[in-house]
């Protein structure tokens, strides 16, 4: 049992890495400085364009059904929160191939999991649970539904989450943030500050007329990239942690790739928001921090690796393709696809030495 939990994550993460490729190699999108609406740019795209990759990416997600999914149950065979991964990936897949091959699983998969959460019942279901980023990651594949169905049922759940998140933000300690662990309120971490502002930016910009996201989401980001979690090579630690005057500071905790991945996802937001190039900026500078030289996230040979204590538990093993998936939004948001060349490099790596051929499942390497 335990190794089917860990693999969930771990096909998630494969399929993320191939499915970007894929993106990557499909017709050249025009970055978003020149396209006035992004969301509808998909439509333009070839799907068939680069069968090798569509289909690999297929048939990872294929795999990761087959091997993980409980009909019965409405999820993929792990945490709670993987499975809101498990879902992103199909929801990227359908979006990026512009197909609706697991729209009825998708949905099938919301239905039952919208459902109040066993032990966190008084969080009255549609994802409100008992930690912020648990939410946070159902919320964002609530924005990928609304985007792929135009239905405002979606987008209305993500909502909720967003109030219900929201509550968790106090003024102190550390002069602001969400907590992460509901129940003790004694975490205030980056993952669930990043999914915030993510999804804070992700309905401003799916609400005609809206200022109040577009505030919140705004002041969260100021709120973050001065808390202390962004160390001075522009990566970002776990959390903080909180001195007895009230004030914070960053704990030292390692910086996962998850860490840096969602942040670019957000700023993209941010910038689709406000077209302030000062977002796509700040976005820049972390995933650059992620990838320097000196970063303990790449590998001598260029591969993305967590700096995971011995092997990646069934969290960590979800990390990489989170990365990987934000970066390739981040890459066609700016010009020039500065990041492609690494994304395809980890998608061929993973394909090629990660993936059992025949079973089309992926480990971490
Ligand atoms: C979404 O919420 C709004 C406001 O509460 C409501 O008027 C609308 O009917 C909802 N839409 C759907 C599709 O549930």
């Amino acid at each position: 049992m335990r190794l089917t939990t860990a693999r969930v994550a771990v096909a998630a993460a494969g399929l993320a890495l191939v499915a970007h490729s894929a993106a990557h190699i499909l017709p050249r999108q025009h970055s978003l400085e020149e396209q006035p609406s992004p969301y509808q740019s998909l439509q333009q795209r070839d799907p068939d364009a680069v069968p090798d990759a569509r289909h690999a990416a297929k048939a990872a997600i294929d795999a990761m059904n087959t091997a993980f999914y409980s009909q019965a149950a409405g999820r993929w065979a792990d945490t709670w929160w993987v499975s809101a991964i498990a879902l992103q990936s199909m929801l990227d897949y359908m979006h990026k191939t512009n197909s609706c091959d697991y729209m009825d699983r998708a949905r099938h998969t919301i239905e039952l999991q919208k459902a109040p959460v066993p032990g966190r019942e008084e969080g009255g279901g549609n994802f409100r649970a008992d930690s912020t980023d648990d939410t946070g990651w159902w919320a964002l594949a609530m924005i990928s539904m609304f985007d792929l169905t135009k239905d405002h049922s979606y987008l209305n759940i993500s909502k909720l989450d967003e109030a219900y998140i929201y509550k968790y933000w106090t003024k102190s300690p550390c002069a602001g943030g969400v907590y992460q662990d509901i129940r003790e309120e004694t975490y205030k971490n980056a993952i669930a500050n990043e999914l915030y502002i993510f999804l804070a930016a992700a309905l401003h910009n799916r609400i005609p007329g809206d200022k109040a996201y577009l505030k919140k989401a705004e002041h969260a980001w100021e709120w973050f990239k001065k808390s202390g979690m962004v160390n001075i090579h522009h990566r970002i630690n776990d959390g903080l942690v909180s001195r007895a005057d009230g004030t914070c500071v960053n704990n030292g905790q390692p910086v996962w790739s998850y860490n840096q991945g969602v942040i670019l996802g957000a700023l993209t937001e941010l910038y689709r928001a406000t077209k302030n190039k000062g977002y796509l900026a700040s976005a820049r500078k972390i995933a650059d921090g992620a990838l320097a030289k000196s970063s303990p996230l790449v590998r001598k040979d260029g591969i993305l690796a967590d700096p995971c204590p011995g092997s990646c538990n069934g969290d960590m093993q979800a990390f990489k393709g989170i990365f990987a998936r934000n970066l390739g939004v981040l890459d066609s948001a700016v010009g020039g696809h500065p990041y492609q060349s690494f994304l395809q490099k980890n998608a061929k790596s993973a394909y090629s030495k990660s993936r059992d051929a025949a079973k089309n499942l992926y480990d971490v390497h």
